[in-house]
């Protein structure tokens, strides 16, 4: 089996690193031209863990080839992934498809009958009839099929995610595109990993659903980690009780600062404007992007408010700006709207987060970086925690109070034990620990 990906970015490259280790044959096709350096360098342009072992393994058994040339590697294909960005439209909120439409203009010329080509990109239903159509107006002549298989892992534990899938979604008809599809998840399907197919249409819906349904069990427990500061509850406590339920069920119910990264704002807000546009609004995702966004900039208020009502003048220690951990990915981090707002109050900023920097010290200025905690920590009024990173955890709180001047320990990510910290001298304050 010959696979052509396109995009070697947090999904195109670890997919196909994936379906290199199952045997199959992949060529990875990017735009970047630094980022195909990199790759051809031995070298991985993005922080995840495990990758780098897996890539060499694949590149040193001739399984894994980086190029920037798309027709070859188009016209040797059994299948052709999309796995291009789709971000959020300026202006609009939907899912911006330029990369993607770009894509299919890009590879049409070069396809061959048989060929099946797919979306592994997040993209609004109706996109795969689209790229159809597309298709078709450009190779009238030629027969292929256009199927829809969305991507579940999360950023950090990748890996495992696409290799112990809770199910593989693809959107097709019966027919040569779906036998392909079916081939080339034989190797998890044969481990018992269900491989589903359903519509095209429904495979689309079904991966927004899914990730606005786990946006929206975040801002749940977001809004009731505040009702249990006001009510003397402690949230984790809640949280157990309630995902013990097998019909809730015990996972993404951690509070925190607001959901961020990469798809969960952008999808969230692209379901919200598609079901609008479909005259099927679905408000309750409506209000999830609402309440998420006014939660990133209450978390900066909250700061202020344990700093004694202003940070002005004051220095803040932050940890971690990642929007969560074992990435290096900033995007849609609640630091990029937190930490400019503290600033611009007048706070001086210190940060320190273990793969984050090179990216966060391009979006976050005037922020001075540091590599061990205790040093970013050190003067500091306000120590900040903003992401769980493991390396945080086991920190000793003793020596991060007494490189402080200050005693404010603000825990967006309850990663420390309140009496700990008011043992080691802090005045603690967690999210939703009411107590
Ligand atoms: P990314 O920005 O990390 O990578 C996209 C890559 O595609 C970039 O390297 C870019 O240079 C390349 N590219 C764009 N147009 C190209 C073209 N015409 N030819 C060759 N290369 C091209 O994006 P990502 O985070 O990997 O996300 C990709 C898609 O997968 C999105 O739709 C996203 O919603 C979805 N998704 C992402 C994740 C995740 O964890 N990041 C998980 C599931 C689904
Ligand atoms: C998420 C989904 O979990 C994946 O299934 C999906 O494939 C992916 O989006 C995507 O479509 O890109 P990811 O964004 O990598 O994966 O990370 P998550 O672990 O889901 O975390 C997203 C955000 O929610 C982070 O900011 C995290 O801190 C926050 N979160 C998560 C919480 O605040 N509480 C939780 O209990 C869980």
């Amino acid at each position: 089996m010959k696979i052509c990906m396109i995009g070697a970015g947090y999904v195109g490259l670890v997919s196909a690193a994936c379906f290199s280790d199952f045997g199959w044959n992949v060529t990875c096709i990017d735009k970047d031209e630094g980022r195909l350096a990199l790759l051809n360098r031995g070298e991985i342009p993005i922080y995840e863990p495990g990758l780098d072992d897996l890539v060499a393994r694949n590149v040193a058994a001739g399984r894994i080839q980086f190029s920037g040339s798309l027709p070859e590697a188009v016209r040797d294909a059994d299948v052709v992934f999309l796995a291009v960005g789709t971000p959020v439209r300026r202006g609009d909120g939907y899912a911006d498809l330029t990369y993607v439409f770009e894509a299919v203009e890009e590879l049409a010329p070069h396809i061959r009958d048989g060929i099946v080509i797919t979306t592994k990109s997040t993209v609004p239903v109706g996109t795969g009839r689209e790229i159809e159509r597309r298709l078709k107006a450009l190779r009238p002549d030629a027969e292929f099929a256009v199927c829809s298989n969305p991507e579940f892992l999360r950023e950090g534990s990748a890996i495992r995610d696409f290799t112990h899938p809770d199910r593989v979604l693809v959107g097709c008809d019966e027919g040569r595109g779906r036998d392909i599809m079916a081939r080339i998840y034989e190797p998890l399907s044969l481990r018992s990993a269900p491989v589903m197919f359903v519509s095209r249409e429904s495979a689309e819906l079904a991966k927004y659903a899914a990730n606005s349904f786990l946006a929206m069990k975040i801002t749940f427990i977001n809004e009731i980690a505040d009702l249990c500061e006001e009510v003397g509850a402690d949230v984790s406590e809640v949280a157990t009780a309630i995902g013990a339920d097998g019909r809730i069920g015990p996972k993404f119910l951690n509070p925190g600062p607001g959901y961020g990264g990469s798809c969960f704002p952008k999808d969230v807000s692209a379901l919200a404007r598609t079901a609008r546009e479909a005259r099927a609004p679905v408000t309750l995702v409506e209000q999830v992007e609402k309440v998420n966004m006014e939660r990133k900039i209450a978390m900066g208020a909250r700061v202020e408010r344990a700093s004694g009502g202003s940070v002005h003048g004051k220095t803040i220690a932050v940890l971690g700006v990642t929007f969560k951990p074992n990435t290096d990915d900033m995007r849609d981090a609640p630091s990029l709207v937190i930490l400019p707002m503290l600033q611009s109050r007048g706070a001086t900023v210190r940060a320190c987060d273990p793969q984050g920097r090179p990216q966060a010290e391009q979006l976050l200025p005037d922020v001075e970086w540091f590599v061990d905690p205790i040093e970013a920590a050190q003067g500091a009024d306000v120590l900040l925690v903003l992401t769980e990173w493991n390396e945080f955890r086991a920190l000793d709180l003793k020596q991060l109070r007494s490189a402080m001047s200050g005693d404010v320990l603000v825990d967006m990510r309850n990663v420390y034990s309140p009496r700990h910290a008011q043992d080691a001298g802090f005045s603690y304050s967690g999210i939703g620990r009411g107590t």
